[in-house]
């Protein structure tokens, strides 16, 4: 039997967030071991707060939590002033640690997903940070999902992802365009709730985000990005990825460029098995 393989979560839960989490915790394959969060999709305490609250939801609340610095964060709309448009979870069994996030990812030498902006990433290079491998969330090649054309979490730090992209780590990347292939339908949302009681408790909150990328995207369901980070590791038969050299520009923008670094470009999934997955993995984790 294989041994888990041990990972950490910097997160900005999130409602796609929420889903990598929830299937870190479920993957037996998967030994989740840290989360930190950083301000994105709603300023790092209340998403280190939700953190805390999915873990419970999930019954891991062994898994510390490190938040990072309370920055500015755009307009809470997409995941809502909550971050996680009413989940409405009982409020964390446990307080803040009052860790650093930058310093406990520095401490941690596993296998670690970037799910929000590359901020605590970049501080955590800074302090001399390495770690086994690096998936990120992040950028697009084709459309991204911000007014300026770019990803969300590039745009939300754009020095910070050029940073991380060019410590010669070779990440691998997980862009917006592999969102688009694999959309969190109502029918795939009613099938993660018919499956599973965690399906059904979250089954309304991804129906709202849903309905979000139908408003702003014009989509007919929700990119869950996020969970691709994490599934990746979990089922990396389910996805094809190609090497690539990515420039990033001031504004977080992604393009080719033969003198970018190198990283290796996830480009497709199989969309239907990926949610087939998820739906049972949800149900193990709702058996406990
Ligand atoms: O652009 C998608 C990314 O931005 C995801 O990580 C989502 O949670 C938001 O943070
Ligand atoms: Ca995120």
């Amino acid at each position: 039997m294989t041994p888990a393989l041990p990972i950490a979560l910097d997160c900005d839960p999130g409602v796609d967030d929420a889903l990598a989490l929830l299937l870190a915790c479920a993957a037996p394959g998967l030994d989740l071991r840290l989360v930190t969060t950083v301000s994105g999709n709603a300023p790092a305490s209340v998403c280190a707060a939700n953190a805390r609250r999915l873990l419970d939801l999930a019954g891991r609340a062994e898994v510390p939590v490190s938040a990072g610095d309370d920055t500015a964060v755009p307009d809470a709309v997409v995941h809502g002033a909550d971050g996680l448009l009413g989940l409405d979870l009982p409020p964390p069994s446990r307080p803040p640690d009052g860790a650093n996030a930058a310093a406990a990812l520095a401490r941690f030498g596993g296998t670690l997903v970037a799910l929000g902006p590359l901020t605590n990433i970049a501080a955590a290079l800074a302090r001399g940070a390495r770690w086994r491998r690096l998936v990120v969330m992040g950028g697009a090649i084709g459309a991204g999902n911000t007014p300026s054309g770019a990803e969300y979490n590039f745009a939300a730090d754009p020095a910070a992802a050029r940073a991380v992209l060019a410590a010669g780590l070779r990440p691998t990347l997980v862009p917006l365009d592999l969102a688009r292939q694999a959309l969190a339908t109502p029918a795939v949302i009613d099938t993660l709730a018919r499956a599973s009681a965690i399906g059904r408790r979250i089954a309304p909150m991804l129906a709202a985000y849903a309905e979000q990328d139908r408003l702003h995207h014009g989509l007919p369901g929700a990119m869950a990005a996020d969970l691709h980070a994490v599934a990746i590791l979990d089922r990396p038969d389910l996805y094809a990825t190609r090497p690539a050299r990515i420039a990033v520009d001031e504004a977080g923008r992604c393009r080719e460029d033969p003198t970018a670094p190198i990283l290796d470009l996830v480009l497709e999934v199989k969309a239907h098995a990926l949610f087939a997955h998820l739906a049972e993995q949800l149900a193990r984790l709702s058996q406990g």
